[in-house]
């Protein structure tokens, strides 16, 4: 059932191809709930371990969090509470922390409220077992009912609790191990899980085990670590085992790492290599990640593009791409599906490749497409796109078209993601860990991955003209020096966004390529700042939204040249008669919008299709400069999470 599958991961930055090409019957199951789960057992000291672990994952959530600890003596002590992983920190100050084996949650509640009482880990009835849960257990009230009829008791509203009774009454009853005994559970539960369990009196010996949420061992010198992410562990190891659906992982300090399936199996232990640098997980001096991610894009540009485009001949080379030549050049129809700004690259995606190659496409939420019957032919691609490579939607998205028969693609970030793995192909963006919730430089990897991806394949089909290909790889490969020219813009949008910071609502325009850019611009304004914000292509506000401009409704108008840069100067002159404030982000030196605007941006001007890579850059300072001075969480805005694993 569980097929093994290949990955390769590009610890050499410098190889010439660096994308993926997978082949396996995975998968993606429901997944439910986002949620972070960390763990360790070795020598060290379990608790700064397990901290420091969960503030590296808070981007999954942040609204409880708790540890649990063994002591040396085998006592077992669990400490949680509601609000993020630093209100935790002042929780546990005095309390007993002693021990070299733990594990640790911070959560994005499902079952319950945020409280105390449901934030993890959660003991069970006897309190000598503790379990962390990253899911959603769908048959727990049928389980909690067994249970209460057997005299369990529940302190908390979350189904987790009923799977650490589940365990601990399956070890009760049959006299088993504890990991038998979360095996035999886990035979009974209908659902989604991450979950980690330690018990009293075993201070060598986690259990964990997965199903439809993401799970890697680290692999150390006598000591192992657990999370949700391998990023959050990258600095102790460079060794990683995903644990795959269905299987259930023994770590032992004493023992070789052992996984075994629910079918009581033994599974390969394949260790893989990962590589990053801590620096790329820390901010690195700046006072949030969203700004160090926005200022890293020249640098995740080079990343990208890197042994993809050779700067003597110009030619695109993408290896996902290569591989499979023929479904590309043969394809009937692309349809890409995504969620969120992954979706708003998707829809530049649509018109580069269609531009580009002449491949008709469509661009799908993921979250629509797979609940409504959608027509998929054997000679479609899908193409997948996804920072995180871990959203529900996307993934069911993908096991939908390759139950069809499509060919699927992936456009990623996070190596070894389930979306990685579950696709046929792909390309990862390679702009290293975005850890501020609003996507910044991944959606400008994920439009100069399309834009590759349609160069490489628009020259397969020979829809391409030799010169047109080369102005547009030219402008990639000096595209790292274009986003360092746009980024001076900072400290003046810092001083526009000041005037800005009380405006209620925003407009935000755009027209071809950049439609889409003003899409995302206005998602970034309302994730951060909570300022209601909506993008709409420019001709579209004469037929209604114009009805809202008034003297308090800016427009941010993106207009810089293109075929249709004489209609957004109307339509600019058109808000302007109805007394609306204009923000306009146009070219270096352009005059006549700038007589129009109340406010410009200029922004460097490169080939017509990469222009949302650059313009987008303003635009994300404008919402991160709102937010600042709005005073917002920049990283973690209310009700967000980065990976947003359900449904
Ligand atoms: O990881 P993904 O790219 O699949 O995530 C999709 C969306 O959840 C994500 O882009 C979301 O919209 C961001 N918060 C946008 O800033």
């Amino acid at each position: 059932m569980f097929k093994s599958f290949e990955w390769s991961y590009h610890t050499d930055r410098h190889q010439y191809y660096n994308d993926f090409s997978t082949r396996n019957d995975l998968y993606a199951k429901k997944q439910n709930n986002m949620c972070g789960i960390v763990g360790y057992v070795g020598r060290r000291d379990a608790c700064p371990i397990l901290i420091k672990g969960l503030h590296r994952l808070e981007y999954r959530g942040y609204d409880s969090a708790g540890v649990a600890l063994v002591n040396p003596d085998g006592r077992l002590n669990v400490f949680k509470c509601k609000g993020k992983v630093s209100d935790l920190e002042h929780f546990l100050d005095g309390k007993d922390l002693g021990g070299n084996i733990g594990i640790a949650h911070t959560r994005w509640a499902t079952h319950g409220v945020p409280n105390d009482a449901n934030a993890h880990p959660h003991y069970s009835e006897s309190e000598n077992i503790a379990l962390i849960h990253n899911g959603i257990i769908e048959n727990y009230r049928v389980l909690k009912d067994a249970l209460e009829q057997n005299g369990y008791t529940f302190r908390s509203s979350t189904d987790s609790e009923v799977l650490v009774n589940l365990i601990e009454y399956v070890r009760a009853t049959s006299g088993c191990s504890l990991p038998e005994a979360v095996r035999q559970a886990l035979r009974q539960v209908i659902g989604a899980y991450a979950i980690a369990v330690v018990e009293k009196g075993n201070h060598d010996r986690i259990v964990a085990a997965r199903q439809s949420s993401p799970m890697v061992v680290g692999v150390g010198d006598g000591e192992f670590f657990l999370s949700s992410d391998a990023a959050s562990i990258i600095e102790y190891t460079e060794d990683f085992v995903y644990v795959g659906d269905g299987e259930i992982a023994v770590i032992d300090r004493n023992a070789p790492l052992k996984i075994v399936t629910l079918d009581n199996h033994d599974a390969k232990i394949d260790i893989k290599k990962l590589q990053l640098s801590i620096s790329q997980l820390e901010k690195g001096g700046y006072p949030h990640f969203m700004l160090k991610e926005i200022y890293e894009q020249p640098r995740t540009i080079v990343d990208c593009i890197r042994g993809r485009i050779n700067p003597d001949t110009c030619e695109v080379k993408l290896s996902g791409v290569i591989d499979h030549r023929d479904r590309f050049v043969n394809a009937r129809r692309i349809i890409f599906v995504a969620c969120g700004t992954s979706w708003h690259a998707s829809l530049i995606g649509e018109h580069l490749v269609e531009s580009i190659c002449r491949i008709p496409v469509e661009v799908e939420y993921a979250s629509e497409f797979r609940y409504r019957n959608p027509i998929i032919r054997e000679d479609d691609i899908v193409v997948a796109v996804s920072q995180s490579g871990e959203t529900a939607d996307t993934l069911a998205a993908v096991e939908l078209a390759r139950k069809a028969g499509a060919f699927v693609f992936g456009i990623c970030n996070v190596v070894g993601s389930s979306i990685a793995r579950a696709t046929d192909s792909g390309a990862y963006i390679h702009v290293g860990p975005e850890i501020g919730v609003a996507s910044t430089k991944a959606f400008t990897g994920q439009v100069t991955v399309m834009a590759m991806l349609a160069l490489a394949v628009g020259r397969e089909r020979g829809t391409v003209t030799e010169a047109y290909y080369n102005e547009v790889s030219a402008a990639l490969l000096h595209l790292p020096e274009t986003m360092e020219e746009v980024l001076k813009v900072a400290p003046q949008v810092a001083d526009l966004a000041k005037i800005f910071t009380y405006a209620h609502n925003f407009i935000y325009l755009g027209r071809g390529y950049n439609y889409p850019t003003a899409l995302e611009g206005a998602l970034k304004l309302k994730e951060i700042s909570y300022i209601h914000a909506e993008g709409y292509p420019a001709a579209e506000m004469k037929h209604g939204p114009i009805a809202l401009i008034d003297a308090e409704m800016p427009t941010v108008a993106i207009a810089t040249p293109d075929h249709t840069y004489e209609k957004t100067a109307s339509n600019i002159e058109e808000i302007k008669a109805r007394g609306g404030k204009i923000i306009a982000v146009i070219a270096r030196g352009d005059e006549q919008v700038r007589r129009s605007a109340d406010f410009v941006i200029e922004v460097p001007v490169i080939a017509e299709c990469l222009m949302p890579i650059v313009v987008s850059v303003p635009l994300q300072l404008l919402a991160y400069y709102i937010a600042v001075y709005k005073g917002r969480n920049v990283d973690q805005p209310r009700n967000l999470a980065k990976s947003v694993t359900v449904e």
